[in-house]
């Protein structure tokens, strides 16, 4: 009598699991975000790139032969690994190897970086929409090549790579 109700127990908790299981997957899969909403975390990506272009921007100005390693050690602490919303993305001797290209966008995004083009993409990653973009930078500051010792010696327009930055989409 105890098994059965055990069974009967399990079976609808069983069916509940399934049920919200299916939901969650016609809601993510079945509806792209709105034009509103995708123009909203557009908007978002613009302020968010500012503010980045502004931190390192601080960063390189500071930037000296004598302080390289901790300038480094800085940059690693806002380009924090675990945060896949703002990465530095390259292949060309990356300084951490986390920042090689991690997934399709970024492959796509890397290869036309390099040819200083920039890259947009609206698309799920796991069940949630994002406002996905690629900023290609160029070797455009002397302080540069003092991190990156295998950069020419700058400024020059050779293209070495991407910021990347990625806005979750509202429902
Ligand atoms: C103070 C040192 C420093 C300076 C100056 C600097 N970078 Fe970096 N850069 C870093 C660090 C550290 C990382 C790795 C960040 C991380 O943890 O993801 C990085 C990452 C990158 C990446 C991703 C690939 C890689 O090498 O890891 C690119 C591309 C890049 N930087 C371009 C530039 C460009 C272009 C400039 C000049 C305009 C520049 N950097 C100046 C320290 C520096």
């Amino acid at each position: 009598m105890r098994l059965r109700k055990l069974i009967s127990h399990g079976l609808i908790v069983l069916v509940v699991v399934i049920g919200f299981s299916l939901a969650a997957v016609a809601r993510g899969s079945n509806n792209p975000p709105s034009n509103e909403n995708v123009q909203f975390a557009r908007e978002t990506s613009d302020l968010m790139l500012n503010e980045l272009f502004a931190a390192l921007t601080q960063e390189f100005n500071e930037t000296t032969p004598n302080n390289v390693e901790q300038g480094k050690q800085a940059i690693s602490l806002i380009f924090n690994d675990k945060n896949k919303d703002m990465r530095l993305v390259g292949t060309l001797a990356p300084l951490e190897e986390n920042d090689r290209p991690r997934d399709s966008f970024e492959r796509q995004a890397n290869m036309l970086a390099l040819a200083g083009q920039p890259y947009i993409s609206v698309e799920r990653v796991d069940d949630q929409w994002y406002y996905r973009r690629s900023i290609p930078l160029s070797n455009f500051r002397s302080e540069c090549a003092l991190c990156h010792t295998n950069f020419p010696p700058g400024p020059t327009s050779d293209w070495v790579g991407a910021l990347m930055l990625r806005v979750p989409i509202r429902e």
